[in-house]
């Protein structure tokens, strides 16, 4: 079996998280990485024994040197590292959000369709064995028609420091501020929750959403350089292409829940509910004689292989995955929607991408 060469592109906190996970599977080599803080690429590579670093993306991508990178910059930076490495015939695991708009996702899709290489985007709770094997049985109808989904992504790092001091630590600033480029809670969470209700539920068509920036209790509402106006909360209702009804919510805000993302999905022949808290492996499923008593069971999925393993899988044979840079546009369409709805007060059409 042929070795797949990974380089990473952007060494900040998340690289660390790809280099672990690439380091797992045999027979993929990580053989460069890029920063344009060279210290940090220089860190990186020592921490994760990477032989090759450079500073530009571009070099990288000309050096021959790698089949495959993990697009690991700021959100405002995945389109043009994007874009360069399809037009270089390069395969690409991209991190969330796809894009910072829907103009900006539609050039990333047409690079990758243009130069045929394989295309990811890494909305992470795909990596649960559990919303896998939901989204399946689901798809093939063992609920039923799903009529009603209730979507909550609820974190905990403002009224806590379950993660650190958001008052200290950049990497927390910058997603409290829009003019270092956050779309806030909808861009950093709502996007993961958005996918995964999709995913389970079926194409969204249209949404009403209400964005929500509290004050923090500082000053001005102000940080040092950081005007702290990203959303911190939201909140929107949604109309699926089928018919159904859904909910979806998100918050930072959330007391004693630290990165808790659940899923309820009610068909009319049975009910489905995923807890992320409780397992990324193990879901509850309500449906056939248990409907007349309400009895939940709890199912272990089959163990379903992590994104990086499809990314590398997908590389090696060629066949291009689900959760896509088309998915990813899709999404970008919801988090647009929710932006618009939030502005006009009401219900708005999303323009769902073609495939
Ligand atoms: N999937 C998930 O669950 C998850 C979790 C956390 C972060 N993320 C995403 O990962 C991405 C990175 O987040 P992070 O927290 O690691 O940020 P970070 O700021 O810690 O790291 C980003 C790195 O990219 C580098 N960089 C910036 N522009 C560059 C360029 N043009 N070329 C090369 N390097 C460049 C920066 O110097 C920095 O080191 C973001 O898109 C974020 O939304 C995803």
């Amino acid at each position: 079996m042929k070795t797949i060469r990974i380089g990473i592109v952007g060494t900040g906190g998340m690289a660390n998280g790809h280099a672990g996970q690439y380091r797992r599977i045999p027979r993929v080599k990580l053989t460069a990485c890029c920063d344009i803080d060279r210290q940090r690429a220089e860190d990186f590579a020592a921490r994760h024994e990477i032989p090759h670093v450079f500073t530009n993306p571009l070099d990288l991508f000309d050096s021959g040197l790698v089949d495959g990178i993990s697009n690991v910059t700021p959100d405002t930076v995945h389109a043009e590292v994007a874009i360069a490495a399809a037009r270089a015939g390069v395969h690409l695991l991209s991190e969330k959000p796809l894009a910072m708009s829907v103009e900006e996702g539609r050039a990333m899709v047409r690079a990758v369709r243009k130069a045929g290489v394989v295309n990811m985007v890494n909305f992470s709770f795909r990596d649960s064995s559990a919303l896998q094997e939901c989204a399946h049985r689901i798809a093939k109808g063992d609920i039923g028609r799903v009529m009603h989904v209730e979507g909550s992504y609820l974190q905990a790092w403002l009224p806590s420091k379950v993660w650190g001091d958001w008052r200290t630590r950049t990497a927390f600033l910058w997603r409290l501020s829009t003019q270092h480029g956050s779309m806030g809670t909808l861009g950093d969470i709502g996007c993961h929750l958005l996918d995964a209700v999709g995913f389970v539920g079926g194409d969204i068509a249209e949404i009403s959403c209400r964005l929500m920036n509290f004050h923090k209790g500082v000053p001005r509402n102000r940080m040092g350089e950081y005007r702290l106006d990203a959303n911190d909360s939201f909140s929107a209702t949604l109309l699926f292409r089928h018919g159904g009804l859904g909910v979806a919510h998100a918050t930072r805000w959330a007391t004693g829940q630290t990165n808790s993302l659940a899923l309820r999905i009610y068909g009319d022949i049975g009910g489905i509910r995923i807890d992320r808290d409780r397992s990324m492996d193990e879901y509850e499923i309500c449906a056939g004689k248990d409907v007349d008593t309400s009895t939940w069971r709890t199912v272990k999925a089959r163990r379903a292989p992590n994104t990086y393993r499809r990314f590398v899988d997908a590389i090696r044979n060629g066949a291009q995955e689900a959760s896509d840079f088309v998915n990813g546009l899709k999404v970008q369409a919801y988090l647009e929607a929710c932006m618009a709805a939030d502005t006009s007060g009401g219900f708005v059409k999303v323009r769902l991408p073609s495939r």
